[in-house]
């Protein structure tokens, strides 16, 4: 989203620590398979702990849209009726995506297969999001969509296209683009194969396996064929890491902090934000762990420790994606230099996180200079200052946690999409000791 008059802004006054135990809401990937498989599948299926972000809301609604009876969400709790894999209607309007870029990339895989054409949109943000990535190969499996000239959304969608499957060698790591050709691979003639060129977060494949549709995972390769069929079950959707992870800044940023977030998932495609902090030196210790429904939860405690400069080295990338901003502000914090390199995709996030993240660190007086695919962050005193989010989520979330190393209060702007990803933020943050208010149209 661009810059929006009414969104709300965040004041954050300074010093401060992190203390107690809470839970963060539900894993958003996690959250947005289960709609989508629950609604394939043939059966009733369950969800608790179902995150309620706008990003969420607008899979399930797209869902709706396309005739699916979806009870939900009730504190989380959702139940969907799934209509089996070739029981969706053609929606009677374009599905309106908002903000969410994994929305629109899953949904074109499984849309290109349908008997029906379908048109996506998104918010001013997500319209400026590179979405050949995943038509192009689908192109290549005989789909039928067209991009604006840009190569980004609307997504007009022409269905009846007969798919066949394709091996795809993917160019960048995202497990949207794998996830997209899985999906259509459901419904492609012979065996879809996606390679990816460096681990990316794993739950579809998971999912697909809980809701017991063959697939075979052979090291960087998940394949999978057309004519099986999804079985409903219930999934519990743990505590979504990339939310956790804003705590696990503050806490070990924050001298005294002393702070438990429960049942957080921490599947080993997504914990590259825990090895990245202990390689930095914080203190994070896990109890707790245990399987539940296919996916490995745990408590995390994290007290606070000294932090030092590292270079983040680049197999974490992939495994850490969304945790950028937040580690940027560990950066700032962690004495010497903190080197990222590999991660020029942090360019076409919600916002350029490359770009804005070294704006807002300028803006508080840290040595914060982008790089092509990365930045170089030198540990510096944080001042304080007004900072700009750009609509992004987790950059204004990031920003919030750096006051309680700041010299004077933060106030971080256009936090509106902060519902996205993490309803309830400000009050669990104030709960747990940051001094954070929200001002409504300021
Ligand atoms: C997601 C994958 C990642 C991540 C996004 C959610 C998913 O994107 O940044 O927030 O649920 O598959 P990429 O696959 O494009 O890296």
């Amino acid at each position: 989203m661009t810059q929006n008059k009414t969104s709300p802004v965040y004041t954050v006054e300074p010093g401060g620590n992190l203390q107690g135990r809470l839970r963060v809401p539900g894993d958003k990937s996690i959250s947005h398979r289960s709609i989508m498989l629950g609604a394939l599948a043939e059966g009733t299926t369950r969800v608790s702990g179902f995150l309620e972000g706008a990003d969420n809301l607008a899979t399930l609604n797209a869902f709706r849209a396309m005739g699916v009876s979806i009870d939900g969400p009730k504190a989380g709790q959702v139940v969907i009726e799934g209509v089996g894999l070739h029981g969706l209607k053609a929606p009677a309007a374009p599905l309106d995506l908002g903000n969410s870029g994994t929305s629109m990339r899953l949904l074109a895989g499984l849309l290109a297969a349908q008997p029906f054409d379908s048109t996506l949109l998104g918010d001013a943000s997500l319209n400026k999001r590179p979405m050949k990535r995943v038509t192009d190969p689908l192109a290549q499996m005989g789909a039928n969509i067209h991009t604006s000239e840009a190569g980004t959304p609307p997504l007009q969608i022409h269905g009846s296209q007969s798919l066949h499957g394709i091996h795809y060698a993917m160019p960048v790591a995202s497990a949207q683009v794998k996830s997209c050709l899985l999906l259509a691979g459901l419904y492609a003639e012979g065996e879809t194969c996606v390679t990816e060129p460096a681990p990316t977060r794993d739950h579809t494949e998971q999912m697909l396996q809980g809701f017991g549709y063959p697939l075979q995972r052979d090291g960087a390769t998940a394949c999978l064929s057309s004519g099986g069929k999804l079985s409903a079950c219930n999934i519990d959707v743990p505590a979504d890491i990339s939310s956790a992870a804003f705590f696990l800044v503050g806490a070990s940023i924050a001298p005294g902090s002393d702070i438990t977030l429960e049942h957080v998932g921490i599947n080993p495609t997504r914990v590259g934000v825990i090895t990245i902090l202990r390689q930095m030196g914080a203190d994070i210790t896990l109890s707790n762990e245990q399987i539940v429904g296919g996916e490995p939860v745990a408590d995390v405690r994290v007290r606070s420790a000294p932090l030092k400069g590292i270079h983040i080295p680049e197999d974490q990338v992939p495994l850490a994606i969304d945790e950028f901003p937040a580690l940027f502000i560990a950066a700032a914090c962690a004495e010497g230099e903190t080197v990222l390199t590999g991660a020029r995709e942090l360019r076409v996030k919600e916002s350029d996180r490359i770009q804005v993240m070294a704006d807002g660190l300028q803006v508080l007086g840290v040595d914060a200079r982008p790089t092509e695919d990365g930045m170089v962050i030198h540990g510096s005193p944080l001042g304080s200052g007004a900072v700009e989010s750009h609509g992004d989520h987790r950059i204004a979330m990031a920003f919030t946690m750096a006051a309680l190393r700041a010299a004077g209060p933060i106030r971080v702007r256009d936090c509106e999409n902060v519902a996205t990803s993490f309803p309830g933020f400000v009050d669990l943050a104030a709960g747990a000791g940051l001094a954070i208010v929200q001002e409504d149209n300021a």
